[in-house]
C-alpha cells in the first residue's frame, strides 16, 4: 500500500512540509485564544499541563494523521478504506473529518473577513479616529458585524485569495505561500512583542501569562488545555491526512511533527507576549476572542498616539490575517483534494465548487450575528451552533476514530514501517507512541467529549 506519488501533488522539501503544515497550525486560535486561557487558568500552571497535552496527545495525533496520510497518498475517505479494504466503514470517520472542516472553514471565512475590514480600517486610519472611546469602538464592531453587506463582502474577497492560492497547486501556491508568509508572520510579532513589552507596566501582563497560580489550574482550564492543544494543532478533521500524503516519502515524520509543535506553540506563546502587557499597560482587562482582537486592542492602539496607532494596529491585522489565510488554505486544500478524488474530476472545478459553497454556508454563519439572529438551532444562534460543533464536539470524535483506527485496525507493523521509513530510521520512541494511540489518547479525547455534553 505503499504511496506511489511524488510528483507536483506533494511538498518539494522537508522544510516546506514544515512550513505548510506550521501555517496550518498557527490561526486565530494561537493569537487570540491560547494567550486568554493561558492566564485565565492559572498561567505558568496551564502551560505546564498544556505543553504536556500538545507534545504528549496533539503530537501524535499529528504523526498518526500523517502516518495515514503518506502511507495511503490519498485523502481522508480514501485513505480509510485503502487502509483497511476489509472495512470500508472506516472511511466515515475521514467523512466526519471532511464535514469537520466544511464548518470550521465557514467560520474561518467569517472572522477572516472581519480581519482584513478591519486592516483596511486601521490603514486608512479610521479605527484611529476612535481613540480610547471603548463604547465607540465597540459599537463600531457590533454594527460592523451584524451588518448585511460588509462582512459578506469582505469574506468573499478572503475566500478568493484563498482559492487563489489553492489554484497555483501544492508547490507553487501553498508551499511557496506559506514560506514568504510564515516568517513574515513571526517579524510581525517580534515587532509588536518589542513594542508591547517597553510600554510602562507591561509587567503585569507577563505575570498574567506566565506566573503559576495552580488554584486557578480547574479541571475545565484541563480540558481547555486538551482542546486548545487539539485546535492549535489542526489535528481531529483530516487537515494533517492531506498535508501527510504530500510528505516526502523520505522525511522523518517525528522531526517534522515535532518541529511544527514547537513552532506552533512558540507563536502561541508570542502572542500573549504581544498583547497582554500592552493591554495592561492601558489599564484594560484580558479578554479573548473577538472581544479581544476588535474591540480591546483597537483601544490599546489608539492609546499609542497618532502614526504609531495606526503603524501598529495595521501590523496587528496584518499578522491576524496571515495566520488565517495558511490555516483557511489548509482547510480548502483539504476540501478540494477530496472532492477532486471522490469525483475523480478536475482540481479548478472542484476547488470553484467548494468555494462557492463555502461562500454560501459562510453568509448564513454572517448573516446569523444580524438579519437571522432570530433563526435558533438549539436554542443557539447558527453562529454559536457551528461555534460549538467546530470547538467541542466534531473534532474529538474525529480525532478518537483516527486513533482507535491506528492503534486497533491498521497493522501495527505498517505504522512502523511508515514511521521508520522502511526501516531506514530507528524510531526508538514507537513503543511510547503505540501505548499512546492505544490507551492514553482515546480515553483523553473521550473525557474531552463526553464532557463537553456537561
Ligand atoms: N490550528 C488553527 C488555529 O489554531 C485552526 C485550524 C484547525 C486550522 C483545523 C486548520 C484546520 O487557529
Amino acid at each position: 500500500m505503499q504511496s506511489s506519488k511524488q510528483s507536483t501533488n506533494s511538498f518539494s522539501s522537508s522544510l516546506g512540509a514544515i512550513m505548510a503544515a506550521v501555517g496550518s497550525a498557527v490561526g486565530l486560535g494561537n493569537i487570540w485564544r491560547f494567550p486568554y486561557i493561558c492566564g485565565k487558568y492559572g498561567g505558568g500552571a496551564f502551560l505546564l499541563v498544556y505543553l504536556c497535552f500538545v507534545f504528549g496527545i496533539g503530537m501524535v495525533l499529528m504523526m498518526s494523521e500523517f502516518v495515514i496520510g503518506r502511507r495511503s497518498g490519498h485523502t481522508p475517505m480514501k485513505a480509510f478504506a485503502s487502509l483497511s479494504p476489509k472495512r470500508k466503514g472506516w472511511r466515515y470517520i475521514g467523512l466526519l473529518g471532511i464535514i469537520t472542516c466544511f464548518f470550521i472553514l465557514s467560520q474561518y471565512l467569517v472572522i477572516s473577513g472581519w480581519t482584513l475590514s478591519y486592516f483596511f480600517d486601521a490603514i486608512i486610519g479610521r479605527l484611529a479616529t476612535m481613540g480610547q472611546d471603548s463604547v465607540a469602538i465597540s459599537d463600531y464592531f457590533n454594527i460592523f458585524s451584524t451588518s448585511t453587506v460588509r462582512p459578506v463582502l469582505f469574506l468573499g474577497i478572503f475566500a478568493l485569495l484563498t482559492a487563489v492560492v489553492i489554484l497555483c497547486g501544492v508547490q507553487k501556491g501553498i508551499e511557496a505561500v506559506s514560506k514568504v508568509l510564515m516568517p513574515v508572520l513571526v517579524v510581525l510579532l517580534v515587532l509588536l512583542c518589542v513594542r508591547s513589552l517597553t510600554l510602562p507596566g507591561a509587567s503585569k501582563g507577563l505575570e498574567y501569562l506566565f506566573s503559576p497560580d495552580f488554584s486557578k489550574l480547574t479541571a475545565e482550564g484541563v480540558l481547555a488545555a486538551m482542546g486548545q492543544a487539539m485546535f492549535s494543532l489542526s489535528v481531529g478533521m483530516g487537515v494533517m491526512i492531506v498535508y501527510g500524503s504530500y510528505i516526502p516519502v523520505s522525511d522523518n515524520l517525528f522531526r517534522t511533527s515535532m518541529w511544527i509543535t514547537a513552532s506552533d506553540t512558540f507563536i502561541a506563546i508570542l502572542a500573549g507576549v504581544a498583547i497582554f502587557p500592552a493591554v495592561f499597560s492601558c489599564g484594560m482587562e484580558p479578554t479573548g476572542g473577538p472581544g479581544l482582537s476588535f474591540c480591546v486592542l483597537p483601544s490599546v492602539f489608539n492609546s499609542m498616539g497618532g502614526v504609531m496607532g495606526t503603524i501598529f494596529a495595521s501590523m496587528f491585522f496584518l499578522l491576524l490575517g496571515i495566520a488565517a489565510l495558511t490555516s483557511a488554505i489548509s482547510l480548502l486544500e483539504a476540501l478540494s483534494a477530496w472532492l477532486v478524488e471522490t469525483l475523480r474530476g478536475r482540481r479548478w472545478t472542484a476547488t470553484l465548487l467548494i468555494v462557492l459553497a463555502e461562500f454560501v454556508l459562510a453568509s448564513v454563519v454572517s448573516l446569523s450575528n444580524g438579519v437571522w439572529s432570530h433563526f435558533h438551532i438549539t436554542g443557539i444562534t447558527f453562529f454559536d451552533f457551528v461555534d460549538k460543533l467546530n470547538s467541542i464536539y466534531l473534532p474529538p470524535l474525529c480525532a478518537f476514530g483516527t486513533v482507535i483506527f491506528e492503534a486497533w485496525v491498521m497493522p501495527s507493523a505498517d505504522v512502523r514501517d511508515e514511521l521508520s521509513n522502511h526501516g531506514t530510521l530507528r524510531a526508538a520512541y514507537y513503543p511510547a507512541f503505540r501505548f499512546i494511540i492505544r490507551w492514553l489518547a482515546p480515553l483523553a479525547l473521550l473525557v474531552v467529549f463526553v464532557s463537553s455534553f456537561f
